[in-house]
């Protein structure tokens, strides 16, 4: 099997392994884990989401992996030749389109969200939370998000950065950085769970997390439970395919997804066991939704020694997580542009982060001054939110993973992929080819009523 020339590549496999994971793991982990198992009645909602991540997660990742290694160009190239090679329809390369359409929808709020980190890491570096209550932390974060000037300059400012790093280039700008940070951000994660554990309701907070209660399900509840399974591995729109595409080819796909899985989802688990035991002990309510992170971890900064610095320190953390992670959900847009209009990387980072900085206009007006308009009883921002992660995304990742399970040469896959000849090759084509496509389809089924 002939390997396509090479561009650009990792350095390594451990910067792949980083980069990846830096994609996947941000405010998906920290700030939306927490406030969707909250909303969503805890324990049952977290099994589904760990099943979701293990059975269809993994493998689909895998899938994907290997079509940005085999194809080496952006999605929607990479499907349009891998269909082309065996003959299939061209059609194929529309899931390359889907991606990049439902990528600049996620960052077009992401990049408003990742706004409120950079805010909080002002606030906290003034001592604005020192000793604070919840109840004032609360309304802290009500006066801040009902003032659109507030986030439209937040969300400007996260916009231009991101932008500006992807315009360098993978090895210059995705690559550095995500080393430190990553592991800093797990340790102060540590520490926040250090501190829920003498907040005096760590096990109230422990039990709402892990104790599954099913009659506390919503109607929705499994759809949002898979959908942030893709959402929070960053797949099913190209982000890990085009990451693929740079892969070195001796390293181990299997191997990292596995690495990336595990990290991803511990650090989700951490912010949940961080944030839950503060919400108890402060008699706030599980369902506070998107501002959850905002108005819980100030109160526990407030109240630890150096509080202030650790806050400031945390909330910076989490702007790099966000921002590692922001990049990948723009490379497949960006990487098409300059691959088929012959762009520089510069020209496309300015096209395609305006229309995205204006559609984020969206989401900030949908926490004040639109606050009611509602299509389906949704704002834009959660409209936005819902049918990107729990729509499209697995619509996405299907996708792929028949077109590897299916409609490419086996040995390719293979070739590709090399599991060996025992129980984790043969699990993983049941997975790709059966159990996660029809997951999918049966949550959809589900959520729509029928089943
Ligand atoms: N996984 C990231 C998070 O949890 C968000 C993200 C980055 C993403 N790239 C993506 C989500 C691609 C879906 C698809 O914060």
């Amino acid at each position: 099997m002939t390997e396509k020339p090479v561009r650009v590549q990792w350095t390594s496999r451990m910067a792949f392994i980083l980069a990846a994971s830096g994609s996947a793991i941000g405010l998906g982990n920290i700030w939306k884990f927490p406030y969707i198992a909250g909303e969503n009645g805890g324990g049952a909602f977290v099994l589904i989401y760990l099943a979701c991540v293990a059975a269809i997660g993994v493998p689909i990742m895998m899938a994907e992996i290997l079509l940005g290694k085999r194809g080496r160009l952006s999605p929607i190239n990479t499907m349009l030749i891998l269909a082309g090679e065996i003959g299939a329809t061209p059609a194929w390369r529309y899931v390359g389109w889907l991606g990049v359409i439902a990528g600049f929808l996620i960052l077009s709020y992401y990049s408003v969200i990742a706004g409120w980190t950079m805010a909080y890491v002002l606030k906290m570096s003034l001592g604005s939370f020192v000793g604070i209550s919840a109840i004032a932390a609360g309304e802290v974060f009500s006066a801040f998000k009902s003032t659109p000037q507030f986030l439209l300059i937040w969300h400007t400012v996260f916009m231009a950065v991101t932008l500006w790093i992807v315009s360098l280039g993978v090895s210059g700008g995705l690559e550095k950085g995500t080393r430190f940070m990553m592991p800093a951000l797990f340790i102060l994660l540590l520490l926040l769970v250090g501190y829920a554990m003498n907040s005096g309701a760590f096990r109230q907070g422990f039990e709402f997390l892990f104790a599954p209660d099913f009659s506390r399900l919503g109607a929705d509840s499994v759809l949002i439970a898979m959908g942030q399974a893709f959402f929070s591995l960053s797949l099913g729109m190209g982000a890990i395919m085009v990451y693929g595409s740079y892969l070195p080819t001796h390293v181990s796909i299997a191997r990292s997804t596995l690495w990336i899985a595990v990290a991803d989802t511990v650090i989700a688990l951490l912010a949940g066991m961080a944030i839950f035991p503060i919400i108890f002990a402060n008699q706030l309510e599980p369902t506070l939704g998107p501002g959850l992170i905002f108005q819980t971890l100030p109160v526990a900064f407030g109240q630890m020694p150096a509080g202030a610095f650790f806050g400031t320190l945390f909330f910076v953390l989490l702007f790099f997580a966000a921002l590692s992670s922001s990049i990948s959900l723009i490379e497949p847009a960006v990487a098409w542009l300059s691959e088929t209009w012959k762009m520089s990387r510069f020209r496309a980072c300015a096209i395609a982060g305006s229309l995205c900085w204006l559609a984020g206009l969206g989401t900030v007006y949908s926490f004040n001054v639109w606050g009611e308009i509602k299509w389906f009883g949704k704002t834009i921002f959660e409209l936005v939110d819902f049918v990107t992660a729990n729509i499209m995304l697995p619509i996405g990742g299907v996708l792929m993973a028949l077109f590897a399970g299916w409609v490419m040469n086996r040995q390719t896959v293979e070739a590709q992929l090399p599991l060996g000849k025992g129980l984790a090759q043969r699990a993983w084509w049941i997975l790709i080819r059966y159990i996660a496509p029809a997951s999918v389809f049966v949550v959809f089924l589900h959520a729509s009523g029928i089943l």
